[in-house]
């Protein structure tokens, strides 16, 4: 392969993923080998890059979608790099104008994978001229204005989309049924999620005992990024307090000193909960109530927040709104009161017709 995010001069990349650093490019898995856990994506995957490859095509557009730090960038990294092509990355937000989406698309060579990150923020005007750059490979220029406007039709190279996104349920129709694959990645296993923290720590240099490893995994929220990152913490305290080994019971009182409670949730997942449950009985209440009770943006808790929630069986998006779950009270220590039991125990029967991440319509 020619060029990876890790380049340094890649002439395209107009923005790095939010949170990317040194030590998060050096923990990303480089092949798809390399990438663990997801392995109905993984396999999925796997075959539409074979394919392509075998006919000699760029692949099909493909659309990545899931809870934030799951893997979308790396994956779309692992894409370019098994196809030996380069990646050109942006963002939704970044493609403001029309224009600066021309600009990138007509610079593309054969091949190439345009990773597009928050896909589902890119403005309608941009959108539209998506449409006819992932059908045809072509875009429309408009030149001028009013009457005088006219139209200049360009060409560009084949090339391969990819687009992640955190909510699938905020794009389009039209956008979405010109990817030609869909992976939907979930919350990794804590297994899966200890054999990436021991890797890490190989990488990092960081003596991480198994049963450490296993305790970090357990309280992650399933979510890659944030185990890597409650490793370096971790170590921060075993060499500061310790002798630098990352034992049990330095991971647990690391842990505690970062108000990571005994299932993984963090602050802001406490203070949705508590606002819940305390101030509004366990609910229901909107998603914007709720955010504003808690000072934060309504995206941040309906984006980093929820989909763990749910997936922990604490909170569920009902039509009228979110509920706390008997769990949830309990995990707070806290009695439900009787009528809220009923609830829960609803709205647990119910979970199942209720999509996990594209509820944008809740
Ligand atoms: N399957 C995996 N195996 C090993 N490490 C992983 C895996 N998935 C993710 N990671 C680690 O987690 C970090 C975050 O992953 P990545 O940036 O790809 O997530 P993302 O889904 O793009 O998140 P966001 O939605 O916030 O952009 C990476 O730096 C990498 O170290
Ligand atoms: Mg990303």
């Amino acid at each position: 392969m020619s060029e990876t995010a890790d380049d340094p001069d890649i002439p395209m990349s107009s923005q790095l993923v939010e949170g990317d650093n040194d030590v998060e490019g050096s923990l990303r898995p480089k092949s798809l080998r390399d990438f663990t856990g997801q392995p109905k994506v993984r396999e999925q995957l796997d075959l539409v890059l074979s394919g392509a490859k075998q006919r000699g095509s760029a692949p099909d557009h493909i659309l990545l979608s899931g809870p934030p730090g799951l893997g979308k960038t790396s994956l779309a990294m692992i894409i370019a790099g098994e196809l030996g092509t380069s990646l050109r990355l942006t963002s939704g937000p970044a493609l403001e104008r029309p224009g600066d989406l021309a600009a990138m698309l007509s610079n593309l060579v054969e091949g190439d994978v345009l990773f597009i990150d928050e896909i589902h923020r890119i403005s309608r005007p941009a959108e539209e001229m998506l449409y006819l750059a992932m059908e045809d490979f072509r875009v429309d220029v408009v030149v001028g204005k009013g009457p005088g406007a006219t139209s200049i039709p360009l060409e560009i190279a084949p090339f391969t989309l990819v687009g992640a996104t955190t909510r699938s349920g905020a794009l389009t129709g039209p956008l979405r049924d010109r990817f030609g694959f869909t992976g939907h990645m979930d919350f990794y296993e804590p297994w899966e999620l200890q054999s990436i923290l021991a890797r890490s720590a190989r990488i990092l240099g960081v003596s991480l005992q198994d049963d450490a490893g296993a305790e970090i995994a357990r309280r992650s929220r399933g979510t890659p990024r944030i185990a890597n990152r409650l490793l370096r913490r971790v170590r921060d305290y075993a060499e500061v307090r310790a002798d630098g080994v990352v034992s049990l019971d330095i991971a647990r009182a690391a842990l505690a000193v970062y108000d990571v409670d005994d299932l993984g949730l963090d602050r802001l997942d406490r203070a949705v909960l508590q606002a819940l449950v305390r101030s509004f009985n366990g609910g229901p209440v909107g998603a914007a109530t709720l955010a504003v009770a808690v000072g934060e943006e309504p995206a941040t808790v309906e984006e980093v927040c929820e989909p763990y929630l749910v997936r922990a069986g604490m909170l569920a998006r009902t039509p009228r709104g979110r509920v706390a779950t008997v769990t949830a009270w309990e995990h707070l220590g806290l009695v439900p009161p009787a009528d809220t039991a009923i609830a829960g125990i609803a709205v647990r029967q119910k979970e199942e017709t209720i999509s996990l991440f594209d509820s944008d319509d809740l």
